[in-house]
């Protein structure tokens, strides 16, 4: 199924919906990097509080590679995942040593780096930086298995880059990172895990396979165990 005329609506639609989030209101490279690290695991609004205090105590990248790390932890505690924060300081040390305190901007580049797998090296580079490079996570596939009734499993690695490469096409160079943030919107308020998605609120509520064959709750289809 084709992807092609998904941007221009989306855009539209996230004009009128988007949260003002922290990050998204300053998304220099180290707080879009922090922030897309400490969503993985947490909610926006329980993130919010988490990620000011970070940028107060550690507000770059210097500061993180320094950091004691019963002060990191500390920082972190309540967030879970500790090896995500002792990651998150490992790459700041590597961005010290290697890349003279800069952030990488490319996904390659990124990819380098402890704990900063496909997912965060493509919204670092495409809202921190610009760069016309898709960021696929869960709330993505689950949005595109929907929009073309694709019933392949989107656990499958082979499954995410081929998604990964259909959304690089038809990402409009202009605004990738609004483009992507878009798509995490769409799937965190509107199309929705479980239960039922919010279609009456949904920008692709015509052109959406899933829904105009009512079968959107099938989607994304759960691996054979
Ligand atoms: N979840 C993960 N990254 C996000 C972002 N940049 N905006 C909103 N929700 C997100």
């Amino acid at each position: 199924e084709n992807l092609c005329d998904i941007a221009p609506p989306l855009l539209k639609w996230y004009d009128g919906h988007r949260r003002v989030l922290p990050w998204r209101e300053n998304p220099a490279p180290y707080r879009v990097w922090v922030s897309e690290i400490m969503l993985q695991q947490t909610r926006v609004e329980a993130v919010k509080p988490y990620f000011e205090r970070f940028m107060e105590a550690l507000p770059g990248i210097p500061e993180l590679a320094q950091a004691p790390e019963d002060k990191l932890l500390k920082l972190w505690e309540g967030l879970g995942y500790y090896n995500r924060a002792r990651n998150l300081q490992k790459a700041a040390q590597a961005i010290m040593a290697e890349y003279g305190g800069r952030m990488p901007d490319s996904r390659e580049e990124l990819l380098k780096l402890p704990g900063i797998g496909s997912y965060t090296a493509g919204a670092v580079a495409s809202i921190a930086y610009g760069r016309a490079v898709p960021a696929v996570d869960g709330n993505v596939l689950r949005v595109i298995s929907r929009y073309r009734a694709d019933g392949r499993d989107m656990l499958n690695d082979k499954v995410r880059k081929s998604v990964e490469e259909d959304l690089k096409a038809v990402m409009p160079k202009d605004r990738p990172g609004d483009f992507n943030q878009a798509l995490m919107e769409l799937g965190a308020i509107v199309c929705i895990p479980n239960g039922a998605p919010k279609c009456g609120e949904c920008p692709w509520e015509a052109s959406c396979k899933a829904h105009i064959e009512g079968r959107e709750t099938e989607f994304p289809k759960k691996a054979a165990k």
